[in-house]
Protein backbone atom coordinates (compact mmCIF):
# COMPACT_ATOMS: atom_id res chain seq x y z
CA UNK A 1 0.00 0.00 0.00
CA UNK A 2 0.85 3.49 -0.57
CA UNK A 3 2.88 5.12 1.97
CA UNK A 4 1.16 9.11 3.46
CA UNK A 5 1.82 11.24 5.64
CA UNK A 6 -1.28 12.97 8.11
CA UNK A 7 -0.81 15.96 10.20
CA UNK A 8 -4.00 15.33 12.94
CA UNK A 9 -5.51 18.23 15.45
CA UNK A 10 -6.03 16.34 17.97
CA UNK A 11 -7.90 19.54 19.82
CA UNK A 12 -7.35 21.48 22.82
CA UNK A 13 -7.16 19.08 25.73
CA UNK A 14 -10.27 16.78 26.67
CA UNK A 15 -9.90 13.69 24.64
CA UNK A 16 -13.06 13.85 23.50
CA UNK A 17 -12.64 16.88 21.33
CA UNK A 18 -11.00 14.53 18.30
CA UNK A 19 -12.89 14.03 15.53
CA UNK A 20 -13.82 10.43 14.37
CA UNK A 21 -11.52 11.00 11.10
CA UNK A 22 -8.47 11.41 13.23
CA UNK A 23 -9.52 8.42 15.52
CA UNK A 24 -9.71 6.02 12.47
CA UNK A 25 -6.47 7.54 11.42
CA UNK A 26 -4.73 6.93 14.72
CA UNK A 27 -6.19 3.31 14.84
CA UNK A 28 -5.07 2.60 11.39
CA UNK A 29 -1.51 4.01 10.84
CA UNK A 30 1.79 2.52 11.44
CA UNK A 31 3.99 5.01 13.05
CA UNK A 32 2.43 8.06 15.22
CA UNK A 33 5.01 10.81 15.14
CA UNK A 34 4.98 13.16 18.33
CA UNK A 35 6.75 16.39 17.99
CA UNK A 36 8.83 17.86 21.11
CA UNK A 37 10.33 20.09 21.66
CA UNK A 38 12.75 18.83 23.77
CA UNK A 39 13.46 14.88 24.68
CA UNK A 40 12.85 14.99 27.99
CA UNK A 41 9.48 17.00 28.26
CA UNK A 42 5.99 15.07 27.66
CA UNK A 43 3.68 15.42 25.32
CA UNK A 44 0.35 16.61 25.91
CA UNK A 45 -0.88 15.57 22.66
CA UNK A 46 0.51 12.08 23.24
CA UNK A 47 -0.97 12.19 26.58
CA UNK A 48 -4.71 13.16 24.87
CA UNK A 49 -4.50 10.12 22.32
CA UNK A 50 -2.70 7.55 24.33
CA UNK A 51 -6.14 5.91 25.27
CA UNK A 52 -7.24 5.09 21.52
CA UNK A 53 -3.87 3.96 20.89
CA UNK A 54 -4.03 1.57 23.95
CA UNK A 55 -7.09 -0.02 22.09
CA UNK A 56 -5.39 -1.02 19.22
CA UNK A 57 -4.40 -4.80 18.87
CA UNK A 58 -1.41 -3.85 16.73
CA UNK A 59 0.65 -1.45 18.67
CA UNK A 60 1.96 1.68 16.51
CA UNK A 61 5.48 2.64 16.24
CA UNK A 62 6.24 5.65 18.00
CA UNK A 63 8.63 8.32 16.32
CA UNK A 64 9.92 10.88 18.11
CA UNK A 65 11.06 14.55 16.89
CA UNK A 66 12.68 17.22 18.12
CA UNK A 67 10.94 20.28 17.10
CA UNK A 68 12.96 23.27 19.63
CA UNK A 69 11.02 26.57 20.37
CA UNK A 70 13.59 28.74 19.65
CA UNK A 71 14.12 31.90 17.13
CA UNK A 72 17.37 30.70 15.89
CA UNK A 73 16.12 30.46 12.25
CA UNK A 74 18.83 28.63 10.14
CA UNK A 75 19.02 26.36 13.00
CA UNK A 76 15.48 25.37 13.06
CA UNK A 77 15.36 25.61 9.22
CA UNK A 78 18.25 22.80 9.58
CA UNK A 79 16.21 20.71 12.20
CA UNK A 80 12.74 20.72 10.07
CA UNK A 81 14.95 19.27 6.58
CA UNK A 82 16.55 16.59 8.90
CA UNK A 83 12.25 15.27 10.35
CA UNK A 84 11.40 15.84 6.76
CA UNK A 85 13.43 13.34 5.61
CA UNK A 86 13.24 10.81 8.16
CA UNK A 87 9.51 10.98 7.23
CA UNK A 88 9.35 11.33 3.84
CA UNK A 89 12.07 8.11 3.64
CA UNK A 90 9.27 6.07 6.00
CA UNK A 91 6.64 7.23 3.52
CA UNK A 92 8.74 5.93 0.38
CA UNK A 93 8.77 2.60 2.35
CA UNK A 94 4.64 2.34 2.33
CA UNK A 95 4.34 3.67 6.24
CA UNK A 96 1.47 5.45 7.13
CA UNK A 97 2.69 7.99 9.46
CA UNK A 98 0.16 10.10 11.72
CA UNK A 99 1.80 13.35 13.06
CA UNK A 100 -0.50 14.52 15.78
CA UNK A 101 -0.57 18.18 17.43
CA UNK A 102 -2.28 20.17 19.80
CA UNK A 103 -5.69 22.13 18.55
CA UNK A 104 -5.50 22.27 14.62
CA UNK A 105 -2.87 21.81 12.34
CA UNK A 106 -3.05 25.01 10.24
CA UNK A 107 -3.20 27.22 13.42
CA UNK A 108 0.24 28.37 14.82
CA UNK A 109 1.76 24.84 14.69
CA UNK A 110 4.77 22.94 14.63
CA UNK A 111 2.84 20.87 11.81
CA UNK A 112 3.27 24.08 9.65
CA UNK A 113 7.45 24.32 9.07
CA UNK A 114 7.28 19.98 8.75
CA UNK A 115 4.60 20.19 6.11
CA UNK A 116 6.41 23.53 4.62
CA UNK A 117 9.80 21.21 4.16
CA UNK A 118 7.77 18.22 2.95
CA UNK A 119 6.45 20.56 0.55
CA UNK A 120 9.47 21.96 -0.73
CA UNK A 121 12.00 18.70 -0.54
CA UNK A 122 9.61 16.29 -1.24
CA UNK A 123 6.63 18.03 -3.26
CA UNK A 124 5.32 14.28 -4.81
CA UNK A 125 4.96 12.80 -1.06
CA UNK A 126 1.39 12.19 -0.57
CA UNK A 127 0.14 14.62 2.52
CA UNK A 128 -3.19 14.66 4.04
CA UNK A 129 -4.25 17.14 7.13
CA UNK A 130 -6.84 16.21 9.43
CA UNK A 131 -8.79 19.38 11.29
CA UNK A 132 -9.03 19.62 14.83
CA UNK A 133 -10.81 22.07 17.20
CA UNK A 134 -8.79 24.72 17.88
CA UNK A 135 -7.93 26.65 21.64
CA UNK A 136 -9.45 29.36 19.94
CA UNK A 137 -13.22 28.11 19.56
CA UNK A 138 -12.70 26.04 22.56
CA UNK A 139 -11.66 28.94 24.63
CA UNK A 140 -14.98 30.75 23.50
CA UNK A 141 -16.67 27.65 24.09
CA UNK A 142 -15.12 27.59 27.78
CA UNK A 143 -15.62 30.91 28.22
CA UNK A 144 -18.97 31.23 27.20
CA UNK A 145 -18.44 34.25 25.02
CA UNK A 146 -19.21 33.98 21.40
CA UNK A 147 -16.13 35.11 19.45
CA UNK A 148 -17.75 36.81 16.51
CA UNK A 149 -21.61 37.79 15.14
CA UNK A 150 -22.89 39.86 12.60
CA UNK A 151 -20.83 42.13 11.06
CA UNK A 152 -17.58 41.54 13.72
CA UNK A 153 -14.21 41.57 13.15
CA UNK A 154 -11.81 39.33 15.35
CA UNK A 155 -8.27 39.40 15.26
CA UNK A 156 -5.98 36.57 16.70
CA UNK A 157 -2.93 38.08 18.01
CA UNK A 158 0.42 36.53 19.26
CA UNK A 159 1.12 38.45 22.33
CA UNK A 160 4.58 38.67 21.86
CA UNK A 161 4.18 41.37 18.91
CA UNK A 162 5.71 44.66 18.54
CA UNK A 163 3.24 46.99 20.83
CA UNK A 164 2.70 49.32 18.06
CA UNK A 165 1.04 46.46 15.59
CA UNK A 166 -0.97 45.53 18.53
CA UNK A 167 -2.17 48.99 18.89
CA UNK A 168 -2.74 49.34 14.84
CA UNK A 169 -4.57 46.04 14.52
CA UNK A 170 -6.92 46.25 17.57
CA UNK A 171 -8.15 49.55 16.10
CA UNK A 172 -9.95 47.41 13.18
CA UNK A 173 -11.61 44.70 15.09
CA UNK A 174 -14.06 44.40 17.20
CA UNK A 175 -12.91 41.25 18.95
CA UNK A 176 -9.08 40.24 19.85
CA UNK A 177 -7.90 36.61 20.42
CA UNK A 178 -4.49 36.72 22.53
CA UNK A 179 -2.58 33.73 22.32
CA UNK A 180 0.84 32.92 24.19
CA UNK A 181 -0.68 36.09 26.13
CA UNK A 182 -0.62 35.16 30.14
CA UNK A 183 2.71 36.33 31.27
CA UNK A 184 1.63 39.79 29.34
CA UNK A 185 -2.25 40.34 29.57
CA UNK A 186 -2.00 43.02 32.33
CA UNK A 187 0.49 45.02 29.59
CA UNK A 188 -1.95 44.58 26.94
CA UNK A 189 -5.12 46.18 29.02
CA UNK A 190 -3.46 49.48 28.07
CA UNK A 191 -2.99 49.13 24.55
CA UNK A 192 -6.57 47.81 23.51
CA UNK A 193 -7.77 50.84 25.36
CA UNK A 194 -5.98 52.90 23.45
CA UNK A 195 -7.52 51.27 20.40
CA UNK A 196 -10.92 51.88 21.36
CA UNK A 197 -11.61 48.82 23.61
CA UNK A 198 -13.51 50.65 27.04
CA UNK A 199 -13.34 49.48 30.62
CA UNK A 200 -16.42 47.68 30.68
CA UNK A 201 -15.21 45.91 27.35
CA UNK A 202 -15.69 42.12 28.41
CA UNK A 203 -12.53 39.82 28.24
CA UNK A 204 -12.29 36.35 29.29
CA UNK A 205 -8.82 34.87 30.19
CA UNK A 206 -8.62 30.94 30.08
CA UNK A 207 -5.69 28.65 31.22
CA UNK A 208 -5.67 24.97 30.17
CA UNK A 209 -8.60 25.09 28.54
CA UNK A 210 -10.90 21.61 28.53
CA UNK A 211 -8.21 19.84 30.44
CA UNK A 212 -8.70 19.03 33.95
CA UNK A 213 -6.64 22.08 35.22
CA UNK A 214 -9.03 24.15 32.84
CA UNK A 215 -9.55 27.98 34.82
CA UNK A 216 -11.84 30.97 33.83
CA UNK A 217 -11.55 33.96 34.40
CA UNK A 218 -14.49 36.34 33.04
CA UNK A 219 -15.10 40.28 33.74
CA UNK A 220 -14.23 43.83 32.35
CA UNK A 221 -11.13 45.08 31.23
CA UNK A 222 -11.41 47.26 34.60
CA UNK A 223 -10.80 44.30 36.67
CA UNK A 224 -7.44 42.50 34.91
CA UNK A 225 -5.40 44.37 36.95
CA UNK A 226 -6.94 43.45 39.95
CA UNK A 227 -6.97 38.92 38.56
CA UNK A 228 -4.59 36.74 40.11
CA UNK A 229 -2.35 35.48 36.95
CA UNK A 230 -1.04 32.43 36.70
CA UNK A 231 1.15 32.40 33.94
CA UNK A 232 0.58 29.58 31.84
CA UNK A 233 1.80 29.53 28.27
CA UNK A 234 -1.48 27.51 27.34
CA UNK A 235 -3.44 30.63 28.08
CA UNK A 236 -5.95 32.54 26.08
CA UNK A 237 -7.55 35.77 25.86
CA UNK A 238 -10.82 36.88 24.29
CA UNK A 239 -11.75 40.75 24.33
CA UNK A 240 -15.01 41.87 23.03
CA UNK A 241 -15.14 45.70 22.61
CA UNK A 242 -18.93 45.73 23.56
CA UNK A 243 -19.60 44.61 26.83
CA UNK A 244 -21.45 41.19 27.12
CA UNK A 245 -23.35 39.07 29.42
CA UNK A 246 -21.28 36.02 29.55
CA UNK A 247 -23.03 32.71 31.79
CA UNK A 248 -19.53 33.17 33.59
CA UNK A 249 -20.37 36.03 34.78
C1 LIG B 1 1.66 27.16 19.24
S1 LIG B 1 0.03 27.68 19.58
C2 LIG B 1 -0.86 26.23 19.14
C3 LIG B 1 -2.29 26.49 18.73
C4 LIG B 1 -3.03 25.21 18.35
N1 LIG B 1 -2.53 24.66 17.11
C5 LIG B 1 -4.52 25.42 18.24
O1 LIG B 1 -5.11 25.13 17.19
O2 LIG B 1 -5.13 25.85 19.22
C6 LIG B 1 0.06 27.61 21.31
C7 LIG B 1 -0.91 28.60 21.93
O3 LIG B 1 -2.22 28.13 21.73
C8 LIG B 1 -3.00 28.42 22.88
N2 LIG B 1 -3.51 27.14 23.42
C9 LIG B 1 -3.36 25.93 22.89
N3 LIG B 1 -4.05 25.02 23.60
C10 LIG B 1 -4.66 25.68 24.61
C11 LIG B 1 -5.52 25.31 25.68
N4 LIG B 1 -5.92 24.05 25.85
N5 LIG B 1 -5.94 26.27 26.53
C12 LIG B 1 -5.58 27.55 26.37
N6 LIG B 1 -4.75 27.96 25.37
C13 LIG B 1 -4.31 27.04 24.51
C14 LIG B 1 -2.10 29.15 23.88
O4 LIG B 1 -2.27 30.54 23.69
C15 LIG B 1 -0.74 28.71 23.44
O5 LIG B 1 0.23 29.67 23.81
Amino acid sequence: MAGRFIGIGVGPGDPELITLKAVKALQAADIICIPKSHANKPSLAFTMVKNILDQRKQPAEILELIFPMTKDELGNKALWTKNAGIIAEKVASGKVIAFITLGDPMFYSTFIYLYQSLKEEYPKLHLEIIPGVTSLTACAASAKIPLAEKEEVVSVIPSDFDTKLIEETAKHADNLVFIKCAYRLKELIPIVERSGFKENSTIALVRRCTMPEEEVLVGKLSDVQNWNICEDYFSVAIIKKRAFISDKL
